[in-house]
C-alpha cells in the first residue's frame, strides 16, 4: 500500500504506521498492537480487489501447503479458509476431528508434528479447549492460525467484523458497538474486545447475569443488563448464539425463555442510531437472539461479514507466510 494511503488512514484515527510483520502465527488479538491490527485490516483491503477479479486467484502462496485441522464444527471459517488459501494458489489439506487419527489416540502436537513432516507452511487451527493453538505455536515451525479455541479468542472472525465495520463507517474510533448475547462463551466477543477497544471503539457487553463474566469491565468493557439502554444510539449491534455446547449447567430457564428477554426485534433495533449495522458471526439461530425478519433487513451485514472472510483471511496467511522460515 502506497505511504499516502496509509497516511490518510492515520488521519482517520486507525493509525497502520510502517509496522513490518514479524509473527509466524495469529493467535490472538490480545496479543496484537494497533498497528499490526491496522496493517492486516489494509492488507485484506488489497486482497478484496482479487475476489472480483474474472480469475479469482493470485500466486502469492504458490508452492505452499496449508493444513486445515478442524476438530470442532465449522461452515463459515472452514470455507473461507479454504478458498482464502486456493486464491493465493496454495495446496490445501484438511483434516476434521471425525477422520484423523486422534479419535486412535493420537495427541494434538503428534498430530502436528506429523503435518509438518510432510513439509507444511501453516495449519489452520480450530480446537474446542481453549489454549490449544498457543501450544501448537510453540512446539512447531509451522504458522498457526487460530480458527477458534474454546471460548479463548477466534481473531480471524474479530477481523472480519473490525474489517465490515471500517468499510461501512469509514473509522472504528469512537463507534459504540454493542454486543448481546452469550458473552460468557464467545471467543467471537472476546477477541472483538481485545481489537475494539485497542482501535478506540466503546464496547458494551449486554445480557442475563449468568453469561456475563465477571471482571469482564477490566477488559474495558461498560456491562449493560437492560438491552434497550444497551441499544440506544448504538453504530453496531452485533448479537451472539447461546453456546449451549459449551454449556455444563443450566444459565438460564429455556431458550424461548432467553428469546423473549434478550432476543433483538425491530422495535429495539429502532433505538439505535438509525444507520447503525446489525451484525452476528454466524451461526444465526433465528426467532432466538433476533428476530428473522431483522437478520434479513437492510441494515443487517451477516452475509458481507461472510463474504469479507475471504479476503481476511487471505491477508492473514499472506503475512504470516512472509515470516516463515523458507521451507
Ligand atoms: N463464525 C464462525 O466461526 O462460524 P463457523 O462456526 O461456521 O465457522
Amino acid at each position: 500500500m502506497a505511504d499516502a494511503e496509509k497516511k490518510k488512514k492515520t488521519d482517520k484515527g486507525d493509525p497502520a504506521g510502517d509496522v513490518k510483520w514479524v509473527r509466524k502465527d495469529l493467535l490472538g488479538l490480545r496479543d496484537l498492537s494497533v498497528a499490526e491490527i491496522n496493517l492486516i485490516l489494509d492488507t485484506a483491503e488489497s486482497f478484496q480487489e482479487v475476489s472480483q477479479r474474472a480469475v479469482k486467484k493470485v500466486p502469492v502462496l504458490r508452492g505452499k501447503t496449508v493444513a486445515n485441522l478442524f476438530l470442532e464444527a465449522s461452515t463459515r471459517t472452514r470455507i473461507s479458509f479454504e478458498l482464502a488459501e486456493k486464491r493465493l494458489s496454495a495446496d490445501t489439506i484438511g483434516i476434521t476431528g471425525s477422520a484423523s487419527s486422534m479419535t486412535k489416540g493420537e495427541s494434538l502436537l503428534d498430530t502436528a508434528a506429523n503435518i509438518e513432516a510432510l513439509k507444511v507452511s501453516l495449519i489452520v487451527l480450530r480446537h474446542p479447549s481453549s489454549g490449544a493453538p498457543y501450544r501448537l505455536a510453540r512446539h512447531t515451525a509451522a504458522g498457526i492460525v487460530n480458527a477458534g479455541d474454546g471460548i479463548n479468542e477466534h481473531p480471524t472472525q474479530a477481523l472480519i467484523d473490525m474489517f465490515t465495520m471500517r468499510q461501512e463507517k469509514k473509522t472504528i474510533k469512537g463507534l459504540k458497538v454493542v454486543y448481546i448475547g452469550d458473552i460468557l462463551h464467545s471467543r467471537v466477543a472476546r477477541s472483538n474486545i481485545w481489537g475494539l477497544t485497542k482501535l478506540g471503539a466503546d464496547v458494551i457487553v449486554c445480557g442475563p447475569k449468568t453469561l456475563i463474566p465477571w471482571g469482564i469491565e477490566e477488559l474495558g468493557v461498560r456491562v449493560v443488563y437492560d438491552m434497550k439502554k444497551a441499544v440506544r444510539d448504538a453504530d453496531v449491534v452485533t448479537l451472539l448464539r447461546i453456546q449451549l455446547e459449551r454449556q455444563n449447567e443450566t444459565l438460564f430457564p429455556s431458550l424461548r425463555e432467553y428469546g423473549s428477554s434478550y432476543g433483538l426485534d425491530s422495535e429495539v433495533f429502532r433505538l439505535a442510531k438509525p444507520d447503525a449495522l446489525l451484525m452476528h458471526p454466524g451461526p444465526v439461530n433465528r426467532g432466538v437472539e433476533v428476530e428473522s425478519a431483522l437478520a434479513n433487513s437492510p441494515q443487517s451485514v451477516i452475509l458481507k461479514q461472510v463474504t469479507n472472510g475471504i479476503a481476511v483471511r487471505m491477508a492473514v496467511l499472506y503475512l504470516l507466510s512472509g515470516a516463515l522460515p523458507n521451507d
